[in-house]
């Protein structure tokens, strides 16, 4: 039986939607609170037990890097300072059990072609692609309900959420059959269809587990929706050979790639943090809004 231990993180995308906050710094490390984006990506795929992490990159994009990386003169700071606790949370950023692998993605021709840039680290194995701005809550996290849903079916599994039918343009849409337990078999999926045109309201969210099979059907996968490499496309071909599994998943997601989902996810956290959730909580009461 093999398990899933590798996760893609596409993080090459230029964010457009936050300028000039990510003029020169990536969206993925845009914080919700005091954590980047891309943290709270990590940790939902550690907890999900992936040791290795892939991160395909492009512009500006150092600082992720740098996220993942020791800190030594703030390390030494930090120590010099005596302050304990902000040294802990500087070294832990990963556990040492987790590797990080950086690959580059020379030009931005899609999120397929971000994945299809993983191929070589990732090998046979599959693997599981996390798309940062869409930042989930859920107990256990997503990653891990996909997981096991994966060790018991041994196939792709992609996450899904209802979306209405008005918003159907902005995400992969999946045509399934009910199988029970929150689960699809996915019987066709298609990239950003109108809504009169789109086979269900089952959206796909990004959070995907994938058999390697999908990088020589993406190496196939000619331009589609906005004229890029899509990895549904990818998909779609992967159901010819295989069973792929939606699953809606139990918890909340934000869509941090917009700013509207972003500041949601910021209140709500910041409603949730140990130390700011009660002055939060009263300073927004005394908005009257
Ligand atoms: C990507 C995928 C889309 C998916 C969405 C989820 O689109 O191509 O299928 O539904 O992520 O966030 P993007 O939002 O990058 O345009």
């Amino acid at each position: 039986m093999k398990r899933v231990t590798k996760a893609v993180f596409p993080v090459a995308g230029m964010g457009t939607r936050f300028l000039p906050a990510t003029k020169a710094s990536p969206k993925e490390m845009l914080p919700i609170v005091d954590k980047p984006l891309i943290q709270y990506a990590a940790e939902e795929a550690i907890a999900a037990g992936i040791n290795e992490l892939i991160f395909v990159t492009g512009r500006n994009k150092r600082s992720i890097e740098d996220h993942f990386d020791r800190a030594y003169e703030l390390e030494t700071e930090l120590k010099a300072d005596g302050k304990e606790d902000l040294l802990h949370v500087v070294q832990n950023v990963l556990p040492n059990t987790a590797s990080c692998v950086y690959i580059r993605q020379p030009e931005a021709l899609g999120l397929g072609h971000a994945v299809l840039c993983a191929k070589q680290v990732v090998g046979e194995d599959p693997f599981a692609v996390i798309l940062a701005d869409d930042l989930i809550r859920g107990e256990p996290g997503v990653l891990k309900q996909m997981t096991d849903l994966y060790n018991s079916h041994q196939c792709s599994v992609i996450g899904v959420q209802k979306v209405a039918r008005e918003d159907t343009r902005s995400y992969g849409i999946v045509k399934g059959r009910g199988s029970g337990d929150r689960t699809y078999v996915v019987e066709g999926i298609v990239e950003k269809p109108p809504p009169d045109k789109a086979p269900s309201t089952l959206a796909v969210v990004g959070r995907y587990i994938l058999s390697s099979r999908i990088f020589e059907l993406l190496e196939r996968v000619t331009p589609g929706a906005g004229g890029e490499i899509q990895l549904t496309d990818g998909i779609a071909a992967l159901l010819s050979h295989e069973q792929v599994l939606a699953y809606e998943f139990l918890g909340k997601r934000y869509d941090c790639g917009n700013k509207y989902g972003y500041l949601q996810a910021t209140v709500e956290y910041a409603l949730e943090h140990p130390e700011l959730k009660k002055k939060f909580h009263a300073y927004l009461k005394t908005l009257k809004l």
